[in-house]
């Protein structure tokens, strides 16, 4: 981290060894509000500004799918105020946003579960869905009522329930397979997890998914969290030899 260059850099990308698909877990909203001396929530707010900037930069080098973790299973334990104003962020984020998404080619989708969801966030996240369904560029994902442990569990039964049924042979199991039953089946796997605010752990994100993506952490607070950072992100990833366990 301490080699991470001023955030305005602007590193050079290789544009044929783009990862297609990057995953970012946006974290250090409250710390930020906090050292401001603003309410969490105000964190939470210009993290949403945020999402727009770094989904364009992605768009721009030509990400194919980009996962953002917008909220957890476990983010119902924080206060009732704090889950309501999140839960708000969909039905502002899009009337303020879709547009220029739409200009820019994006499609909107989700992961999670819709059970749970006040239907104010799932008609505003339905709407831009719907609107951007037939957008063929960068895929913007947002993990909402997320868990990857849930996704996992889920996916077990119904691999069970298919077995039962006939549907599926046990001896047919493999990673394809067990891939299928994942809420991202038709994704990439992540090449790329970006987590900002300095915690070095995964907290329940896309657990199967992730097993041999290349993870990059950074200090900066998400609202502060830059495309300039983000780009340095890329390249590091671009420096790096992955290897999947061969040599
Ligand atoms: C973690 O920071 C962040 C979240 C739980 C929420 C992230 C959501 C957004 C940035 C907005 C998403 C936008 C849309 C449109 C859904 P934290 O609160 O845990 O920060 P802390 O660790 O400093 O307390």
């Amino acid at each position: 981290m301490k080699d991470q260059q001023a955030s305005t850099a602007r590193p050079q990308i290789e544009l044929d060894k783009v990862p297609a698909h990057v995953a970012i877990i946006m974290d250090g909203n409250g710390r930020w509000a906090k050292q401001r001396g603003l309410p969490r929530v105000a964190g939470h707010h210009s993290g949403m500004k945020n999402v727009k900037k770094i989904t364009m930069a992605a768009n721009e080098i030509g990400v194919k799918v980009l996962t953002m973790y917008a909220f957890s299973t476990e983010n119902w334990k924080r206060p009732k105020e704090e889950v309501e104003f999140l839960m708000k962020l969909p039905q502002e984020f899009f009337p303020l946003e879709i547009e220029e998404l739409i200009e820019n080619n994006v499609r909107i989708r989700m992961t999670g579960w819709k059970d749970g969801l006040p239907d104010y966030t799932l008609n505003a996240i339905e709407g831009a869905i719907e609107r951007t369904k037939n957008n063929t560029g960068l895929i913007l994902n947002f993990a909402l009522n997320y868990g990857g442990r849930k996704e996992m569990i889920a996916g077990v039964q119904d691999m069970i329930r298919d077995v039962q049924s006939g549907k599926l042979q046990t001896e047919e199991l493999d990673e394809t397979r067990f891939s299928s039953y994942m809420l991202t089946s038709d994704l990439p796997d992540p090449d790329l997890l970006i987590r900002t605010s300095g915690e070095l752990r995964l907290s329940n994100f896309l657990l199967w998914q992730l097993a041999y993506s290349e993870l990059w952490f950074t200090e900066a607070y998400w609202p502060e969290f830059t495309e300039s950072l983000f780009l340095q992100a890329i390249a590091e990833y671009q420096r790096r030899g992955r290897r999947y366990g061969g040599l």
